[in-house]
């Protein structure tokens, strides 16, 4: 390192310093910033960088992270470009969904050609499920391989939210590190925003991995525990192809916090009453694995629960730090949480901003083909709890689809934790809707994760355990240990319906009734048998 002085978020110079204000950034002077110099620019001219059709790998994991001002230019682009009767779109990659003013908005405007690898907004959603926008719905893990062979074609311009750059030209990663290094490395062009908002605390938590490679280059990747970092605290990046750095100041979007419901109360209890069991019965260390968790109530209360027994001290290596896991790191009931993104409600956002000097030390943020590295997962015996849409009575999961034709979200990184994790749990209540969609069928109208790799399911009702269980006995746990009550009855008829008539008693299916559940809500607004 230099003894330049960095472009950082807290610089106040840098919201200031714009070519539209006539001020040029003293602070990037020196060293190997000094190229950028000329480049400080408002988000508007750095959107020109972009042009129709272009690929563009945007930073940005459950809205921590995102670039906050270009896109918005891009929006404004699109909905001009509509005006006068032509089109404005690029495919937008990420790491995974962002924030309404970036997924949202754009796709509002028809801005999104192709999207990927995970979204969870309600108005690109509807355009995926109306057939006007292609989505790619990706493992996690998986994007930045497949940049690399080249199947989404050619990156031409990476826009990523820095919190801040070093006098060498380092960049200092924001909330979030998602594909960021694989966008940096893969585009042409390079957009900068550099973010003020972001605090300069952040600098020294992530870990930059660049020992990945492609067949037969690979090499181990050495993380032994959670907490071991491996890598850089900076993402590289060719000044040469930088070609414009907006200052921005804006917050990261904290997710809607939703009243603890009862369900999710109930789901948490039987998560640690089944962990306590296997702990019990030597099983699982008595220090559990590292824990993964996908976001929701559901997961935060199960952290919760945890935090409470006689776990502690507990290590996570998941995907995205949320409320529940910073609650445990406080506490000290957690000692050390590897991610590569927040994922914070408001009440957890403050909490983080306010004790991130605490956190600094706990907390490692890494690129997502490393922090859902099946390699790391499968080696440090993860215990992996995720939501799902619906299982069905031999234990294939639906994560992503409704109805079995239309996208809710992505794979996300589900995929990645339930194929390798020691113990593969989905977590749901039993029904949905006011109880007219129950989420045990008998037949998953898609499958995202395969009986083979689902052990454990748990709903309000009860924890069915599957392993080591053939597929008639895995139907009769989760009939009677998962499925609501209201559906239990019909449910049992047609597994010995299915079971006395089906060709194969192996996995005993009336084919031509499996779906009847999903038609007759699709056609009666219920599943409820009459
Ligand atoms: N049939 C129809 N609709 C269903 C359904 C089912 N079986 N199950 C849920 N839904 C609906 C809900 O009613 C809700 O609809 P609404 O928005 O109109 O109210 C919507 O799907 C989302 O449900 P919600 O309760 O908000 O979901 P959740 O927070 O419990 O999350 C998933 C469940 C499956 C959506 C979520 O876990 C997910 O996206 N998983 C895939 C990615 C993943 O696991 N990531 C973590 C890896 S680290």
């Amino acid at each position: 390192m230099t003894d330049q002085p960095e472009l950082r978020g807290q610089s106040a110079a840098v919201h200031t310093a714009s070519r539209a204000g006539g001020q040029v950034p003293g602070h990037l002077t020196g060293g190997s910033g000094s190229s950028l110099t000329g480049k400080v620019m408002p988000a508007e001219e750095a959107a020109a960088f972009i042009a129709p059709g272009d690929h563009v790998g945007m930073s940005g994991f459950t809205g921590f992270g995102h670039p906050k001002a270009v896109p918005a230019a891009l929006v404004r682009r699109a909905a001009e470009a509509t005006a006068r009767g032509d089109r404005f779109a690029v495919s937008v990659w990420t790491g995974s969904s962002t924030a309404p003013e970036l997924d949202g908005a754009l796709a509002a405007v028809d801005g999104i050609d192709l999207r990927m690898p995970y979204q969870s907004d309600p108005v690109t959603r509807a355009k995926i499920n109306d057939g006007s926008l292609d989505y790619l719905d990706v493992h996690l893990s998986h994007v930045a391989q497949m940049v690399a062979e080249g199947f989404f074609g050619h990156l031409d311009v990476a826009l990523v939210e820095v919190a801040g750059i070093t006098p060498d030209g380092a960049l200092i990663p924001s909330s979030s590190v998602g594909n960021n290094s694989a966008w940096l490395d893969a585009a042409d062009r390079v957009i900068l925003e550099v973010n003020s908002w972001q605090l300069p605390e952040l600098e020294g938590m992530h870990d930059i991995y660049y020992g990945t490679a492609l067949p037969p280059d690979r090499t181990p990747i050495p993380i032994l525990r959670p907490s071991d970092r491996i890598g850089e605290p900076y993402l590289r990046c060719s000044p040469d192809k930088i070609v414009a750095v907006v200052p921005t100041n804006a917050p990261d979007y904290a997710t809607p916090a939703r009243p603890m419901d009862s369900a999710s109360e109930l789901i948490a209890g039987h998560v640690v009453d089944f962990l306590t069991h296997e702990v019990r019965h030597g099983r699982l260390p008595a220090t559990l694995p590292p824990l993964q968790s996908g976001v929701g109530n559901v997961t935060n209360a199960v952290l919760a629960g945890l935090g409470r027994g006689s776990f502690p001290p507990l290590t996570a290596y998941t995907e995205v730090v949320q409320d529940g896991m910073l609650r445990l790191l406080r506490s000290g009931a957690m000692t050390v949480a590897s991610a590569t993104a927040f994922s914070l409600s408001e009440d957890g956002l403050a909490d983080l901003r306010a004790n991130i000097g605490g956190y600094r030390g706990q907390i490692i943020l890494r690129s997502q083909e490393i922090s859902n590295h099946p390699e790391v997962i499968r080696r440090l015996g993860c215990l992996a709890m995720n939501g799902m849409v619906e299982a069905d009575i031999y234990g294939n999961v639906n994560s992503t689809h409704v109805m079995g034709s239309s996208m809710l979200n992505g794979i996300g990184g589900s995929g990645d934790f339930a194929r390798n994790a020691y113990v593969a749990m989905f977590l749901s209540p039993s029904t949905v809707k006011d109880g007219t969609i129950s989420c045990i069928v008998p037949m998953a109208s898609h499958v995202d994760h395969t009986e083979h790799d689902v052990h454990v399911i748990i709903t309000e009702q009860g924890v069915a355990d599957l392993r080591g269980l053939p597929p008639r006995h895995r139907a009769q746990k989760i009939i009677d240990q998962c499925a609501h009550p209201a559906y239990r009855a019909a449910l049992q008829d047609y597994l010995d319906r299915a079971t006395a008539t089906a060709p194969g008693k192996h996995t005993p299916h009336l084919l031509g009734e499996a779906f009847a559940w999903h038609m007759r809500y699709l056609q009666e607004g219920t599943m409820r048998p009459a």
